[in-house]
Formats: C-alpha cells, sequence, structure tokens
C-alpha cells in the first residue's frame, strides 16, 4: 500500500535554494518537509545524477549535455544519485524518484535507478515512489524490481489513462494540479489509485486540491503548502 505524505518538496525546497542540489533538501527538511522530489538521469559513463534538464546550463551555466558528461566533470553542485540518498538518509527524507532519461534511455535509466535504490536505499526510510513521464521506463521497473511503487506522471490527463496506468502497475498517478479536473480525480480515486499533483505553491489551491480528493501536493515550498494544510 502506497503510503505519501500530505507534502513533498520539488526537486528539494527549490523556491528557497538552488534545484535538485543537497542545500536544497536539507532546505526542504528545515522547513517541515518530511519528502522530496528529484529527477534523476544518467551521465556518458551511466552514473545515475540528480538533474532535471537534459542540459546543466540553466541550473549550472556549464553549456552542455548530461549525458555527453562524465560524472567526473560535474560541477560539485551536481548531486549524484548516491549522495542524494546518503543526504536523505541523515535527515530522515523519504524521496520521490522521478526517473527523467535522457532521449533514448529510458529502459537503461530505469534500471540503473532501481539498482541504485536495492543497494543504497536506507531501511530505516520510508519505501521511495518512482515516477515517470516515460511509460517504458516504469514498465523497466516494474520488470527489473517489482518492489518499489511506480506513480505515472501525466501533464494532462486524457481518457487511456487508466490503461496507461495499468500497463505499469501503476500504485499513483501523479498529475498537473492546474490542470485537473474534479471529474478526472474522483475518477482516479474510485480507481483506487493515489492521487498526487505538482507543482503547486499556492496554499489556496492545495486546499482547494485537497477538497477534490487530491493526497499528496508537490510544491517547490513545502512550508507554506504545509501551512495551508494544517
Ligand atoms: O514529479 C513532479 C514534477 O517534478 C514533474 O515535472 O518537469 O518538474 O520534473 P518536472
Ligand atoms: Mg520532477
Amino acid at each position: 500500500m502506497l503510503q505519501l505524505p500530505k507534502v513533498i518538496g520539488h526537486r528539494g525546497a527549490m523556491a528557497y535554494a538552488p534545484e535538485n542540489t543537497l542545500e536544497s533538501f536539507r532546505e526542504a527538511h528545515r522547513r517541515g518537509a518530511t519528502w522530496v522530489e528529484i529527477d534523476v538521469k544518467l551521465t556518458a559513463d551511466g552514473v545515475p545524477i540528480v538533474m532535471h534538464d537534459s542540459s546543466l546550463k540553466r541550473t549550472t551555466g556549464v553549456d552542455r549535455l548530461a549525458s555527453e558528461m562524465r560524472a567526473s566533470e560535474l560541477p560539485p553542485a551536481v548531486p549524484t544519485f548516491e549522495q542524494a540518498i546518503a543526504c536523505f538518509g541523515e535527515l530522515g527524507l523519504g524521496c520521490n524518484v522521478e526517473i527523467k532519461p535522457c532521449e533514448g534511455r529510458e529502459a537503461e535509466t530505469a534500471r540503473v535507478t532501481v539498482e541504485t535504490l536495492r543497494r543504497l536505499w536506507p531501511a530505516s526510510l520510508p519505501a521511495p515512489l518512482l515516477s515517470s513521464f516515460k511509460d517504458p521506463s516504469l514498465a523497466t521497473a516494474r520488470e527489473a524490481a517489482p518492489e518499489f511503487a511506480r506513480a505515472l506522471l501525466i501533464d494532462e490527463l486524457k481518457d487511456d489513462w487508466r490503461g496507461r496506468a495499468e500497463a505499469v502497475s501503476a500504485a499513483g498517478i501523479n498529475t498537473n494540479g492546474k490542470r485537473l479536473t474534479a471529474v478526472r480525480a474522483v475518477e482516479i480515486r474510485k480507481a483506487g489509485y493515489v492521487l498526487s499533483v505538482y507543482t503547486i505553491n499556492d496554499g489556496d489551491v492545495a486546499r482547494a486540491l485537497v477538497g477534490m480528493g487530491v493526497q499528496c501536493v508537490i510544491s517547490d515550498a513545502p512550508d507554506v503548502i504545509l501551512a495551508a494544510l494544517t
């Protein structure tokens, strides 16, 4: 049974600290988050790192693709997945691990992600949630490590959402909170899926979504949403 907190810090607490960095995870923790969401992709030499974009330019100023860099060439601010997990262990943070593969590496990224989790995820922490916009990544994760719960990331829900979720045996649906309709929310909850939304930074909007049946809100400002929902 998938258990999620009411609020997850998006890329750590990216409203307050550089996204997907150890500093951001510490900031999320300081502000009361018990879980964070991160994006995982692979370097050229197959090392899983925590990075949202294909290129490092926006977040680090380095104008190169992650998929073309060796892990040893990364700027120090970019954590490896291994370093991120160690940080979660230290802080007691749970994690929604978004598998964010570079083009063509959907299966490989999922395999390396779950192998790393199997090897390093601290037993003291709540079980992680895997998510992805890429159905093939979730399908690979299920084959390689069915023990990790999966959520399908869908920006705009269409009528095929249930078939896609069933195909990867998802336990949850993580969707764009700004596009979610009350009808879809009811449909998803009735079908037994855990419903999460991203990326909501306004307390009133979060309360309205929870009123529609949303169970978990992913936010850049987890403290704001925690305050709004208590
Ligand atoms: O996992 C929720 C959210 O992070 C999905 O979108 O682009 O911020 O990774 P994105
Ligand atoms: Mg993400």
